[in-house]
């Protein structure tokens, strides 16, 4: 998620900003909500380290289940079963709704591979969960598909592109084929984003075999006018442990240095589309730091994890204890357990993980600040595909 609401303290974002993407359409009490959920973490960080502080974005494995075989993904390396029922799901969503989440992500596994997907998303927003997201590596959303989920009422999409030609993310994902057509829905799919006013972002995962692709990404973002996240490749989250994944994500630091830099340079002439320099500053010191322990993890706080066999937690990078199936969310969220791990998770004494580090930096009292003034000082504002080809 992006920044929250006009709170007058230092971990509340820039003054004048526009309402965070993910966000756009919550309504003034939901974004009160995030206002005051950021003043409490300003509290805890510097006063109360045990403050309790409720999630209020849930993300939703609606399966674990996968059509394509990323290498740097363990969902498809096994069969999850006894995964909840269409009625269990609705279940959770009403106790959401009775908590008072301000947001729902979609995600997986690949969500749309459940032939109930849709059908939840269109009960999430009728019972007033009014924003609703979808993770997707959308072959499977093509243009009929996207119009019954606008309809269910999907407010924003992620769509994972893994390489900017499909010998890339094809290669990344396991399935040949799978480019030309997550290519062929996202177009589809960015064509109705004005007129119908929903969010599309582009989720790249920054791996090994694809770490020299960042600036190919970065030109590919913008000839879609789409704003890249660049995912940062771990394997300690609970979906992407094995040692395959380990040998995916081991990035060497001279080569990305170098398409980090080119992306930077980019950026500077982009910044609408593309990475902060704080958030490429993040991204290159990941993978030899996957934990960067001075800032406080904002995600595991702000988001309440539901695994799609009922397991709950708030941390990517740690098992979770409890199991819907036997205890109600709100007794779970206000368990000793909970309260207990996620004043530790919220100081980072965890394993590390990439998971939501641009939210932790948009958290931080002087992110935005550091880099409008890196925008204006670090070098020329050149845009590098504007140079005579001979010189890129
Ligand atoms: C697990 S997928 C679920 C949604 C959907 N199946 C998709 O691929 O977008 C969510 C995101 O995790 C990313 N991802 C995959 N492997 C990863 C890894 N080892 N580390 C970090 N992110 C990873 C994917 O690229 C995708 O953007
Ligand atoms: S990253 Fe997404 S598409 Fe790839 S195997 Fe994992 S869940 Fe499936
Ligand atoms: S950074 Fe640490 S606390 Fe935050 S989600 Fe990852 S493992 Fe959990």
């Amino acid at each position: 998620m992006d920044e929250v609401t006009p709170v007058p303290v230092a971990l509340g974002p820039r003054r004048g900003a526009p309402p965070p993407r993910s966000l756009r359409g919550a309504g003034a009490v939901d974004a009160a909500r995030l206002g005051l959920f950021a003043a409490k973490l300003r509290v805890k960080e510097h006063l109360l380290p045990g403050l309790h502080v409720r999630p209020l974005v849930a993300e939703l494995f609606l399966t674990d289940n996968c059509n394509l075989r990323c290498t740097s993904c363990a969902c498809w390396r096994s069969e999850t079963e006894e995964e909840l029922t269409t009625a269990e799901w609705r279940d959770v969503l009403d106790q959401l709704r009775q908590l008072r989440f301000v947001k729902v992500n979609m995600t997986g596994g690949e969500p749309l591979l459940r032939p109930d997907a849709i059908e939840l998303i269109a009960y999430a927003t009728d019972i007033g969960l009014r924003t609703v997201h979808l993770n997707t590596n959308a072959t499977m959303l093509d243009p009929y598909r996207q119009r019954l989920l606008r309809e269910a009422g999907v407010r924003s999409f992620n769509v994972s592109v893994d390489g900017p030609d499909a010998a890339i993310h094809d290669g990344v994902r396991g399935r040949r084929g799978a480019f030309e057509r997550t290519m062929a829905n996202l177009r589809a799919l960015l064509d109705r984003s004005d007129r119908d006013q929903f969010d599309v972002r582009l989720s790249f995962t920054v791996l090994r075999s694809n770490a020299d692709a960042v600036p190919a990404m970065g030109r590919l973002a913008r000839s879609l006018g789409v704003p890249l996240y660049l995912n940062l490749g771990s394997d300690t989250t609970f979906l992407f442990r094995d040692p395959e994944i380990s040998a995916a994500i081991d990035v060497e630091s001279d080569r990305l240095e170098a398409s980090i830099e080119e992306l930077r340079a980019m950026a500077r002439a982009d910044p609408e589309l593309l990475p902060t320099p704080s958030q490429l500053d993040y991204a290159l010191a990941h993978f030899g730091d996957l934990k960067q322990a001075d800032l406080p993890c904002v995600e595991s706080q702000l988001k309440l994890l539901v695994h799609s066999t009922g397991e709950v937690g708030g941390c990517w990078g740690h098992d979770a204890s409890m199991n819907l199936r036997r205890h109600r969310l709100a007794d779970i969220i206000d368990s000793d357990d909970y309260r207990e791990s996620h004043r530790r998770f919220f100081r980072k004494e965890c394993v590390g993980c990439g998971s939501g580090y641009a939210l932790n930096l948009r958290l931080r009292a002087n992110t935005h600040i550091r880099d409008r003034r890196r925008r204006r000082f670090d070098g020329p504002s050149v845009d590098p595909d504007r140079r005579p080809v001979e010189e890129r």
